[in-house]
């Protein structure tokens, strides 16, 4: 007695209003894949079953933040809101500037366009796709440092999302002079949605500042890589997840987020530095681009809300119940012998495409075509994240250069989806795995010049 734990486990929240879902026909739903000219990007919503494609902007908001959105002060200079999600901010991740933005593009724009010089390199643990899109725009290079275990999707590593410490230090010692800062994204959404631990980031802490190489971090699911570290780290049991994140943020010079995810609001970012000539830079570029200092591109509303959803985030609660259901979607998939990158990461379930279609070309996307499967079999969108959104031609050469892996994403929204929306996905999943070799891979028939996979056109090979 006393001793006894808690029942734990189910949702800490309850419903207070829902949005009817439906699924059409088997009929219809092939139809409308072939009119999306197989980009699930192409689909319309109402034609979707259960929406996995994003954890973006796709939270449920609390009664809490509805209230928020009452309380929205829309002066154009000195919002109280701003003030507000200022003080959440500089509380939680310890930064002195905090600048707002309406998403986590424009904040990597502005950022990158203050600290990045034609030619120079920019080394991440893992770039997202519009973060490497942002880095060339300002005419840099991104590098990716990933460590092997990262490529290695059916093993198990507490930390996938680590940078590799000793190339890391190979290419400052190399081209140090040449780098403006490095970029650390926790969670690494391109390989899995897996955690950086905290030994990670102190390490490349050490060796950037040798090099006095500022370190930022992509800070777009802070709260879920915080919580990996307190239940896989040693010394970060007993460590509140706000004293984590903190920790966390003390060794970087600050952050871009996209508070579409980790901030659990449909629309909202943000950009932080201790660096007071990097902020006025930043500043005017806002000003240019966003609109005034106090709201960065949002309304005082949303502002608001963004505060309120950073500070629900950090609950324990909350993120035992996000990340318990992302591992059930995965141990689901598992349990069927479905590969995908395990552990599971933080938003997220990631098919290994080429793993699940061994038949399919990577030339042919495996991962693509498991996505547009899953649609008609079962209503799902899901996202590739990986050959069509990644694979470049060498500029040389004229070949293309494939990405190591080739993943269909399930992404799950915060506080939307039961456990039973999670069968449903699995269960699609077996199916189509039960008659894969009959399926055929896929051809681009026409695509952008930039981010080619929001707007490709397919047809079957
Ligand atoms: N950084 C990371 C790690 C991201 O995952 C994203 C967006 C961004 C930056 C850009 O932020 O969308 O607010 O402009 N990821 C979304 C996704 C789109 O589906 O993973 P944004």
């Amino acid at each position: 007695m006393g001793q006894e734990k808690e029942i734990m486990g189910a949702e800490p929240f309850k419903i207070k209003m829902v949005e009817p879902i439906r699924l059409i026909p088997r009929v219809e739903r092939v139809k409308r894949m072939e009119e999306a000219y197989f980009n699930v990007f192409r689909l319309k919503p109402d034609d979707v079953y259960i929406d996995l494609l994003t954890d973006s902007g796709t939270s449920a908001m609390s009664d809490y933040q509805w209230a928020g959105l009452m309380m929205g002060d829309e002066s154009y200079a000195g919002s109280r809101n701003f003030y507000h999600l200022e003080q959440v901010v500089q509380d939680l991740m310890g930064f002195r500037y905090v600048i707002p933005t309406h998403q986590g593009r424009p904040a990597e724009n502005i950022l990158f366009s203050a600290l990045i010089q034609p030619g120079q390199m920019v080394p991440g643990n893992a770039h997202f796709d519009t973060t490497a899109a942002h880095i060339r725009h300002k005419k840099g290079i991104p590098v990716n440092l990933p460590i092997p275990e990262a490529l290695r999707t059916g093993e198990f590593h507490p930390f996938k999302g680590n940078v590799n410490i000793g190339e890391l230090e190979a290419l400052l010692n190399q081209e140090g002079k040449n780098i403006p800062f490095f970029l650390m994204t926790i969670t690494n959404n391109t390989g899995g949605g897996q955690p950086v631990s905290m030994e990670n980031i102190r390490k490349a802490r050490e060796i950037t500042s040798k090099y006095r190489i500022p370190l930022y971090f992509d800070a777009a699911r802070f709260a879920e890589n915080a919580y990996f570290i307190k239940e896989r780290e040693e010394g970060y049991r007993d460590r509140s997840i706000k004293a984590i994140v903190k920790e966390m943020m003390s060794h970087g010079d600050g952050c871009v987020m996209s508070a579409k995810k980790d901030g659990l609001v449909n629309m909202g970012g943000f950009i932080c530095t201790n660096d007071e000539g990097v902020y006025q830079r930043c500043g005017e570029l806002l000003i240019l681009m966003e609109g005034f200092l106090t709201y960065g591109g949002l309304s005082g509303r949303d502002l608001e809300v963004m505060a309120r959803g950073l500070e629900e985030v950090v609950s324990e609660d909350y993120l035992t119940y996000r990340i318990r259901q992302v591992r059930y979607l995965g141990e689901r998939l598992m349990d069927a012998g479905i590969p995908i990158i395990h552990p599971t990461g933080g938003h997220a379930v990631y098919i290994d495409g080429r793993a699940f279609l061994p038949h399919i070309p990577q030339s042919q996307f495996p991962a693509q075509v498991t996505s547009v499967e899953l649609y008609m079999e079962a209503g799902v969108r899901s996202l590739e994240i990986g050959t069509v959104a990644f694979a470049r031609k060498d500029e040389k050469t004229g070949e293309t250069i494939y990405p190591p892996l080739d993943l269909t994403r399930l992404a799950i929204p915060r506080r939307v989806y039961t456990d039973r929306h999670m069968d449903v996905v699995a269960e699609g999943v077996i199916r189509i795995s039960k008659r894969k070799e009959s399926i055929r891979g896929l051809k681009i028939n026409w695509e952008p010049k930039v981010l080619r996979h929001f707007l490709a056109k397919f047809s079957r090979v």
